[in-house]
């Protein structure tokens, strides 16, 4: 075992998922996912000796299996086995298929089976027993999302030395929607282990604030609430990307020069459209299509003029929502290509695979709008690494009131994915806008992206943490 660590992370994935070629040969890739691309860079920068506990992806054939911790970059990843049964049930039943859905408006119906809530608890006690074992004394440890809500509390029991923080990345529904989960008051207490529970918005943190009075008779107060004698504290933490990391990457010869061969493989439109998504029914791609379908069958946009690039990372493909969301976007696009698209020349091009980040970037740079329609999205970093890729200020972003980045991307053209006219006139606005109206808003986003990082996001969160145990230790 490796020595202690004094920061720990935990989180469902480690930051690369280990992959295995047809010859049994192991390598390991970026893990897909906001998470990763938020907390990795700040674990990777950190000097000593951050540790990170997570899945390493695949299904082991037992829990005893490959546990030995290793080096990667700079940090010290420890694998938390999980059998293909608790793959199922703790992962793609539990999590994705009772809180994804309930925590996301329930987009789709949410399922609650006991046998997967039963691998939930035995899974999160896994993880809390590694987070026991890793952190030297008075460690910070930082527990990260929905598939981790009973961690706090399990490893508080073990270690009531440590400084525990939870963010969770995904909203936090209202308490009428929340309420309906049967293992509701375990979850509720799961998070209170912690000293501070972060979220995305203050609505969420609200949200849980009201269910900590509603469910378990506590008195919140402001943000914090008492328990077992302990404060719990609870509010927004809106989370970021490495913005230096984007901008440099953007301001690369070679991938600018990517980026204008993109135009020219795309047939060199006036107006490239882009989504760039991880394929999930919350992210509204379906709708997105369906709206440029319109504009074209109405004569608004010429297919001549005007192309659209959705890229769709395969996600959760196990998950019967999911293969019927890939099968539904499939279908879209081919009619779109069927009615509107010339040999060579697709109205909608379409991308079902993960790719370097920067490909992506030159993605980002080949796109005069943007377009990020989720129904209900906790943050939506991808909106804010297109901001902070446009660096002469042009381009544009199209963005659903109900994605958390709204809330600091105001000068986007805000829309509500629900609303098919609302939709099409937000197309039309960003299109025709004149290149002073669109400069004028990017600009204004790229003050906010550029002065809230990541790196900013963990610093408030971790001396916020410190504060709070300062203060308790003078009581
Ligand atoms: P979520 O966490 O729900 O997947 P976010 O938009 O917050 O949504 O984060 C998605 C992250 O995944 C972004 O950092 C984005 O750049 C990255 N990403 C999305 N699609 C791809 C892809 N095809 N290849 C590589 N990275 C991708
Ligand atoms: O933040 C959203 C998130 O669900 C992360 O928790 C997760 O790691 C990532 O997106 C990708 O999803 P998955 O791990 O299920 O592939």
């Amino acid at each position: 075992m490796a020595a202690k660590s004094d920061f720990v992370v935990v989180a469902n994935r480690l930051p690369v998922d280990r992959v295995r070629d047809e010859d049994g040969q192991e390598s390991w890739r970026r893990s897909p996912g906001g998470l990763v691309t938020a907390v990795e860079p700040l674990m990777r920068q950190r000097e000593g000796n951050g540790a990170w506990i997570g899945w390493a992806g695949d299904a082991s054939d037992s829990i005893e299996e490959n546990v030995e911790p290793f080096r990667n970059d700079g940090l010290i990843l420890y694998p938390v086995p999980l059998t293909a049964d608790e793959v199922e049930k703790y992962y793609e039943g539990f999590s994705n298929t009772s809180l994804w859905p309930l925590y996301h408006d329930g987009v789709v119906p949410a399922e609650y089976h006991r046998a997967w809530w039963n691998a939930y608890v035995a899974v999160n006690r896994r993880f809390a027993d590694a987070a026991a074992e890793v952190a030297d004394d008075g460690a910070f440890v930082w527990v990260h999302d929905y598939q981790l809500q009973l961690v706090p509390a399990l490893l508080r029991e073990k270690r009531p030395d440590l400084r525990i923080g939870f963010f969770l990345h995904i909203p936090f529904p209202p308490t009428e929607l929340f309420s309906q989960l049967p293992w509701r008051r375990q979850i509720i207490e799961g998070l209170l282990g912690a000293d501070l529970v972060g979220f995305q918005t203050p609505g969420a943190a609200a949200n849980f604030l009201r269910l900590t009075r509603d469910r378990l008779g506590l008195k919140p107060s402001g943000s914090t609430v008492q328990v077992d004698g302990r404060s719990v504290r609870a509010r927004a933490f809106p989370i970021s990307i490495d913005v230096a990391s984007f901008a440099d990457l953007a301001a690369d010869p070679a991938v600018q020069a990517r980026a204008a061969q993109l135009r020219t493989d795309l047939g060199d439109p006036a107006t490239v459209l882009l989504g760039v998504d991880r394929l999930d029914y919350t992210k509204g791609i379906g709708i997105r299509l369906e709206v440029f379908e319109e504009l074209l069958e109405e004569s608004k946009v010429d297919p001549a003029e005007t192309v659209m690039v959705q890229v769709a990372t395969p996600s959760r493909e196990r998950v019967e929502q999911y293969r019927l969301l890939r099968e539904n976007v499939e279908r879209t696009v081919g009619r779109i290509n069927g009615a509107y698209g010339a040999v060579g020349n697709p109205a909608v091009t379409y991308i079902h695979r993960s790719m370097p980040r920067e490909e992506l970037v030159a993605l980002y740079l080949a796109a005069d709008i943007m377009v990020v329609t989720p129904f209900r999205d906790g943050m939506n970093l991808v909106a804010k690494e297109y901001v902070a890729c446009r660096l002469d200020g042009t381009g544009a972003l199209v963005l659903s009131e109900f994605a958390g980045a709204a809330r600091e991307l105001k000068q986007a053209y805000l829309v509500n994915p629900y609303d098919i006219e609302g939709l099409k006139s937000a197309y039309l606005e960003a299109i025709n806008a004149d290149v002073g109206e669109r400069r004028k808003r990017m600009r204004a986003m790229q003050r906010q992206v550029k002065g809230h990082d990541v790196a900013a996001w963990a610093k408030s969160f971790v001396e916020e943490i410190d504060q709070l145990r300062q203060s308790s230790e003078m009581l």
